[in-house]
Formats: C-alpha cells, structure tokens, sequence
C-alpha cells in the first residue's frame, strides 16, 4: 500500500501555544554537522536507529523533518521493496537534494512541507514516524504531536530523537568564555523541549510512551575541527557571529593543542499510538 497523500492544508494551528524557535537550516552547517558526528562521534544514531528499526518488520515509514535525506537509505532498507518511505521537510533546497540522493528509489516520495501546518498524508497512513533532530523546531507541541498520530495506523510508532538540556555543554561554556554572554533561550528552549514539552503531551496523546537516554562524545582531535563544528551550530550563529568574531579571535580561547571533548547527550523517545 502507498502512503496516502494529500494537500497539505495552509489551516492556521490549533490547541496549545503558539511559538516560532525554530532554526533555518542551511546545507553547509547541516552537512558539516553531521560530518563531526561521523568522524568524532563514539556513537553513530544510524546504529541506534537500525536497531530499533530491526525490533519489527516495517512498511510504510514518514521520515518526518527529513533534511537532506541523511536517514533515508535505512529506511528504505529497512522498508524493503513493498515498503515504502515518504519524508518531508520545510526546506525546499534540503528536499531538492534528497531527490538528487535518492533518484533511483521508487518507493520513495517526499515533500515540501510544515510539521507546523495538518501533514499533506492521510489518517492512518504510516506505521513509523521518524523524527530526529527536528520535532524540537515545531511551534505548537500539541498541535504537532496530534499530526503525527492522525496519520499513524492502529500498531503505529512515534520516534523522536533529540537533544537533552546536557547536550553540548562544553560549547554553552565556551560561548560564554567568548562573548561573555549564555546562549540565548531559543537554543534553550529547543534543546530542553523533547523531554519537558513533547514527553508530557505524548503521554497524554499516545497510549503508550518511553525514554530513553543515549549518551555519547565528541572527541575533536584539535581546536580547528572543534572550531568548525561550533561554527555550524545556531548558538554561534546568534551570538559570536554577530557579534563579529572571526575564527581567529575564537581560536585564542582554545588551547592550541590537544583534543576537545563535547559531550552530544540524546534522547529518544518511543511512543505507541495503541496502549
Ligand atoms: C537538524 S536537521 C535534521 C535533519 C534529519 N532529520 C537528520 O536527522 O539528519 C532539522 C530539520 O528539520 C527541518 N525543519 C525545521 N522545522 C520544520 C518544520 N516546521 N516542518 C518541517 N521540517 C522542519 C529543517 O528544515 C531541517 O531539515
């Protein structure tokens, strides 16, 4: 069966409060992002993810918030060649490009689209919706939770995976040691979201809900690659950046040799629509 698809309603949100903390992604800080996690990572999320994926067969998967399509090629794995996987995204240029990845698919569709506004699918479309690193963006919590479990069938998971208010403290610290100033409450307030917001919606949402908390490291192997990451992060974006501060006036603050750790703590959490 296809995922059902529909139009995808510009319908003003409704239920819970309304507000905009969500970050503009751009290729090149995604991507150099993700490269760190790759390289410098002890633990890969791709590894978590097919574990949990292989917990059960999986048919029709919404990869929702999708990027570029950094996760697709599990899915699609996972789905097999009766399955199918459909993401979406915001981002028309990070959905383009997930097109060119993914050219050779056909049992994949994606699309431009809001988690902020109803999803263009039909109730009971999915049996896994994947989130990762994006359902933290969302303006309304609830609103964006009911979404997601209109269009899970009766069996359907949830997965949202994102970071916890430990997560990357070493970079808050050293923003502060730059600039003198903390991060600013939108970088807050997304990286306490999953577990303060989401978590005590789902419960009240999904019939049944768990957390777990995965922790891992990233050891930069010197100040330049610690560097390059913090300059892909939204917390340099808003304050450093602004404020005019080359990679060179950021590279004082560093020791000059010697490797950085950054601690990347996560959580994932797992809700059922069916108790
Ligand atoms: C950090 S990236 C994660 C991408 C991918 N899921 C991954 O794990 O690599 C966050 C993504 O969420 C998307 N996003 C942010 N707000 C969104 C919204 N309201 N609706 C849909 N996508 C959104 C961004 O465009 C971006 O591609």
């Amino acid at each position: 069966m296809r995922a059902g698809v529909r139009e995808q309603a510009r319908s003003p949100i409704r239920g819970g409060p309304e507000m905009d903390i969500s970050y503009h992604e751009t290729q090149d800080r995604l991507t150099s992002r993700i490269r760190a996690h790759k390289l410098f990572g002890n633990f890969d999320i791709t590894d978590w993810i097919d574990d949990f994926l292989g917990r059960r067969p999986r048919v029709n998967i919404l990869d929702l918030g999708c990027g570029d399509g950094n996760h697709i090629d599990l899915y699609l794995r996972h789905a097999g060649k009766t399955g199918t996987v459909t993401g979406a995204d915001r981002d028309a240029a990070l959905i383009a490009r997930a097109r060119d990845r993914y050219s050779d698919a056909e049992n994949l569709s994606l699309h431009v689209g809001s988690m902020d506004e109803e999803l263009p699918f039909e109730d009971g479309s999915f049996d896994l919706c994947m989130v990762t690193f994006a359902v933290y963006n969302a303006k309304n919590a609830e609103f964006t939770l009911r979404e997601m479990h209109r269009v899970l069938g009766e069996n359907g998971e949830l997965v949202m995976i994102g970071p916890t208010a430990n997560n990357v403290a070493e970079l808050y610290e050293f923003n502060e040691k730059v600039t003198g100033r903390k991060a600013d409450d939108k970088t807050l307030r997304r990286s306490e979201r999953i577990v303060n917001e989401f978590l005590p919606l789902a419960l009240g949402i999904f019939g049944g809900v768990q957390a777990e908390v995965i922790n891992s490291v990233l050891t930069f192997p010197n100040r330049d690659e610690f560097l390059r990451y913090f300059c892909s992060t939204l917390l340099y974006e808003e304050i450093a950046e602004r404020e005019g501060l080359s990679l060179d006036d950021l590279k004082a603050y560093c020791p000059p040799s010697g490797t950085m750790p950054v601690s990347k703590e996560m959580v994932a959490v797992v809700a059922t629509k069916s108790a």
